[in-house]
C-alpha cells in the first residue's frame, strides 16, 4: 500500500473510533463536558501516536485494528496535555489545531475537568480492549508511567520552572524527552505489546522513540520561529523564554539534530518487519511543516 494510503487508513479508523464511540452519553446532564472533549478531540490534528500504536503493531505482525483502545487512550492522554499545555497558567495559548483553545471556548474550569476526563477515560479505555488481560495490564503501566510524573507531567512542570533561568543542554533534552518523548515512547510500546512482540522488540520500539521523540520536539521549537500560524494551527513565537535547543544553538544545529536523532532512530527499526511506512514516516517528520 502506497504510504499516503496507509496513513490514511490509520488516521480514519482512529477518528472515526474517537468520534463514533467516545464520550457519546445523549441522557447525562453534564453535556458541557462531552461538548469540550469531543471539540478538542476531533478537532483534527495528525493523530501521530495512533499511528505509531498501530503500526507498530503491525510490524510485529498483530491485527492492528484490535490496537484501536491503545491507541485511542494515547490521543485522549495526548489530547488532554495539549489542553491543560494551553491554559492561562500554562503556556497561555489561544489557538489549537486550527481553532481557538478549549479554555477559550468553554472557560477554565470546564478546560480543566475535560483534560481530567480524558485522562481518566484513557484508562478505562485500555481496560475495556479485547486484548489479554497480561497485555492490558502492561499497557497500563505503560501509559501511567509515560504520562505521570516521571513523565510527560514531570517534563512539563521541568518545562514551566525552566523558563525563569538558562538550561544545560543535557536539562534541555531531559526537559524534551519527557514532556513530549514519552508519550510517543508509551505509543510505540503500547503498539508492540499489542501486536505480540518480543522483549527485543519492546527494547526497540523504546530506543525508536527516544530519538524520534526528541527529533519530534526539536522540529517542533523550529517551527515556532520558521513555521506558519495558519499551517500549524496554532500560534507561532510563543516560545522567547522557553528553554529549546533553538535558543540554544540556532535553527542550523538544531536541523542537524534532527536528522541525527531520526538516523539513530531509524537503525532500530532492524527489529521489526515490514518498516518502508515507519521508515518513511521518521523520514516525513523531519521537514514537517505543521
Ligand atoms: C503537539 O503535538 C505538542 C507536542 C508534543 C510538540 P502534535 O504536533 O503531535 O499535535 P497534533 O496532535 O498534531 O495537534
Ligand atoms: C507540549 O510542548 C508538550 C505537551 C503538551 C505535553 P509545547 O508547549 O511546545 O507544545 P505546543 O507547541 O504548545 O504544541
Ligand atoms: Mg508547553
Ligand atoms: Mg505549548
Ligand atoms: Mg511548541
Amino acid at each position: 500500500m502506497r504510504f499516503r494510503d496507509q496513513y490514511d487508513s490509520y488516521l480514519n479508523h482512529i477518528t472515526n473510533y474517537l468520534s463514533e464511540s467516545c464520550f457519546i452519553y445523549p441522557s447525562e446532564p453534564q453535556q458541557i463536558l462531552f461538548e469540550s472533549v469531543r471539540y478538542s478531540l476531533l478537532a483534527g490534528g495528525k493523530r501521530l501516536r495512533p499511528v505509531f500504536v498501530f503500526d507498530f503493531c503491525r510490524m510485529c505482525g498483530g491485527d492492528w485494528r484490535l490496537a484501536s483502545e491503545f491507541a485511542a487512550a494515547v490521543e485522549m492522554i495526548h489530547t488532554y496535555s495539549l489542553i491543560h499545555d494551553d491554559l492561562p497558567c500554562m503556556d497561555n495559548d489561544d489557538y489549537r489545531r486550527g481553532k481557538l483553545t478549549n479554555h477559550k471556548v468553554y472557560g477554565e474550569a470546564i478546560a480543566v475537568l475535560a483534560g481530567d476526563a480524558l485522562l481518566t477515560t484513557a484508562f478505562g479505555t485500555v481496560a475495556h480492549s479485547c486484548l489479554s488481560p497480561e497485555t492490558r495490564i502492561r499497557a497500563i503501566d505503560v501509559l501511567a508511567t509515560c504520562a505521570g510524573e516521571l513523565g510527560m507531567v514531570g517534563g512539563q512542570v521541568l518545562d514551566i520552572q525552566s523558563e525563569q533561568r538558562q538550561c544545560t543542554r543535557q536539562e534541555v533534552l531531559d526537559i524534551q524527552s519527557r514532556k513530549t518523548g514519552a508519550l510517543i515512547k508509551a505509543a510505540c510500546v503500547l503498539g508492540v505489546l499489542a501486536g505480540g512482540g518480543t522483549e527485543d522488540q519492546l527494547n526497540a520500539a523504546q530506543k525508536f522513540a527516544d530519538h524520534l521523540g526528541l527529533a519530534f520536539q526539536i522540529r517542533d521549537d523550529m517551527l515556532d520561529v520558521i513555521g506558519d500560524a495558519e499551517r500549524l494551527g496554532k500560534a507561532v513565537g510563543v516560545d522567547e523564554n522557553k528553554n529549546t535547543f533553538v535558543q540554544l544553538y540556532g535553527l542550523e544545529v538544531c536541523d542537524q539534530m534532527v536528522c541525527d536523532h531520526t538516523n539513530e532512530a531509524l537503525r532500530w527499526l532492524e527489529s521489526f518487519d515490514d518498516t518502508e511506512f515507519m521508515a518513511e514516516l521518521a523520514k516525513n517528520l523531519t521537514g514537517r511543516i505543521y
